[in-house]
């Protein structure tokens, strides 16, 4: 499965990768427009990812490095369409993530999940950093 950046606003349009993003990530998005959301998914230190086949995207996420600097990149907008779900597309996706951040030469990747998502973070290797939160996550590249 090949992983690659994605350059906002141009492959999110193209693809329909607004629409995984916000539907699956973001749950009911229909108050905003998908220019919107894009705006607000275009910020500065963020990277964005994706896999795509026949141009269709089927997982993306993005990394934020605004905390390079101490070793932190943070995961967001994790997600893979519903259809290939459970079929390791997800753990593929993280490890990718996982590498980047470890060229970029970051040691830690954390996110915070949502409660649904957080059995699947825990199977490939993230654990609790926050005693207060248990959303909250991390893993040591
Ligand atoms: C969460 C998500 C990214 C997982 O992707 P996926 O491709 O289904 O995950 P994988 O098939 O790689 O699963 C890896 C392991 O985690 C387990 N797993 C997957 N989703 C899980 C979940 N929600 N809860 C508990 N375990 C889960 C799988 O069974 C698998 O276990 P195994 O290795 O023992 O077989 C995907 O379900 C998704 O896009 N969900 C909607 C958006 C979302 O919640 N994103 C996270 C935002 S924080």
């Amino acid at each position: 499965m090949f992983f690659r950046e994605l350059n906002l606003p141009d492959d999110y349009r193209s693809t329909e990768a607004a629409t995984l993003v916000f539907q699956e990530v973001y749950g009911d998005y229909s108050e905003r427009t998908a220019a919107e959301l894009i705006a607000a998914l275009s910020m500065n230190h963020v990277l964005h990812y994706g896999c795509e086949v026949y141009s269709q995207l089927l997982a993306v996420g993005s990394l934020e490095t605004r905390f390079l600097n101490d070793g932190i990149v943070s995961a967001n907008n994790i997600a893979v369409t519903q259809r290939l779900r459970s079929g390791g597309v997800g753990r593929q996706l993280m490890s990718f993530l996982e590498q980047e951040s470890r060229e970029m030469g970051a040691n830690l990747i954390r996110l915070t999940a949502l409660p649904t998502a957080v059995g699947f973070y825990v199977k490939v290797g993230y654990q609790p950093i926050d005693s207060k939160n248990p959303l909250e996550l991390g893993k040591l590249l």
